[in-house]
């Protein structure tokens, strides 16, 4: 059940414009005036900054920066993605939170985010550096009617929202390295994870994790990760708001998302393209059998790598990882 805080902040949220009167507020919470007004001081104590005026009520003036259910979803303007948002100070991994909540019927757009996660996942069994308030540590889930074969477009999607997102909010270049490490100078500061539950033609549901170093300084991630990853403080030498970042990319996707449920994968392709790294150039391919040097392409209509060997053939490959 909602508490009574989180309806409280929802109704001065949704009259933000106005002064909300404690009359009123205490008529809709079936709580007393003095107990609003205790509510009122605790939500100071978190950060939110509320005017009161005598004879006209209370108003919010602004929200914390900190991650909750609710600093996400004010100002938040999607129709259909965080409309149910998970928020957890400490998870193992915001992947495992997913597929429960996706299990017991979560719906569509439901957000997971985590402020640390203790056992972070990463793409091929690696593990994902997730540090307290640092970054972006958030997993969707996803319904869509789509084949599960394209599902691996998804992917490709998120990780053009994030390099559009980075781009346009923090005045970075970001590449995409196949199939969806975001660098910036070459290092490596978000990764996505898409986790599938289907059953032949029909996909249950989808989590997409994504990972996003935003704060971290240099000295701040792990050495033996620190000559290929970087941060958006290290890149830019600049704080930026996870919460901001959060409701950007929510934004951004839902947007993007709705456009390839419309159009299919050729917009986002080409835009893919446009941020691919090393399109064009030789890049080292390993696959679980082998380890060849190859031209990068750039990657078919379904998504998948496309290369030409150093024989002139060209290949399509579902699964690789790309060195340089
Ligand atoms: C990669 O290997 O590049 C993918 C990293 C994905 C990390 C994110 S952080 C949020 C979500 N929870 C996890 O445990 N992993 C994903």
């Amino acid at each position: 059940m909602e508490s009574t805080r989180n309806k409280l902040i929802q109704l001065l949220a949704d009259n933000s414009e106005q002064y909300i009167s404690g009359q009123l507020l205490s008529e809709e919470l079936e709580i007393s005036r003095s107990a609003i007004w205790k509510h009122m001081k605790e939500l100071e104590k978190d950060g939110y900054q509320i005017e009161g005026k005598s004879n006209k009520g209370y108003r919010i003036i602004s929200y914390p920066d900190k991650l909750s259910e609710n600093t996400i979803r004010w100002g938040l303007d999607t129709d259909w993605i965080g409309k149910s948002i998970v928020h957890k100070e400490s998870t193992t991994s915001t992947q495992h939170i997913a597929h429960d909540e996706a299990r017991n019927g979560a719906s569509h757009g439901t957000i997971i985010i985590a402020d640390e996660q203790t056992n972070g996942k990463g793409r091929m069994n690696r593990s994902w550096f997730s540090s307290k308030g640092k970054g972006m540590w958030l997993s969707m889930i996803l319904r869509p009617r789509i084949s599960p074969q394209q599902a691996p477009q998804l992917t490709l999607l998120t990780a053009t929202v994030l390099a559009d997102v980075l781009h346009a909010y923090c005045h970075v270049t970001p590449l995409i390295k196949w199939p969806n490490d975001i660098l910036l100078n070459n290092k490596k500061t978000a990764g996505i994870l898409t986790e599938m539950q289907a059953e032949q033609d029909i996909i249950n549901y989808i989590v997409i994790g994504i990972g996003l170093n935003v704060n971290q300084s240099e000295s701040e991630l792990p050495e033996e990760i620190r000559h290929k990853a970087t941060s958006l403080f290290i890149e830019t030498e600049k704080e930026h708001s996870i919460k901001g970042l959060i409701q950007e990319i929510l934004v951004a996707f839902e947007k993007a998302y709705d456009q390839f449920i419309k159009n299919g994968f050729p917009d986002v392709k080409r835009k893919w393209e446009s941020y691919g790294f090393k399109i064009g150039e030789e890049i080292t391919i390993k696959t679980l059998r082998d380890h060849f040097q190859a031209t990068f392409l750039g990657i078919e209509e379904d998504g998948a790598l496309r290369i030409k060997r150093m024989d002139g053939s060209t290949e399509k490959l579902y699964s690789a990882e790309i060195d340089w």
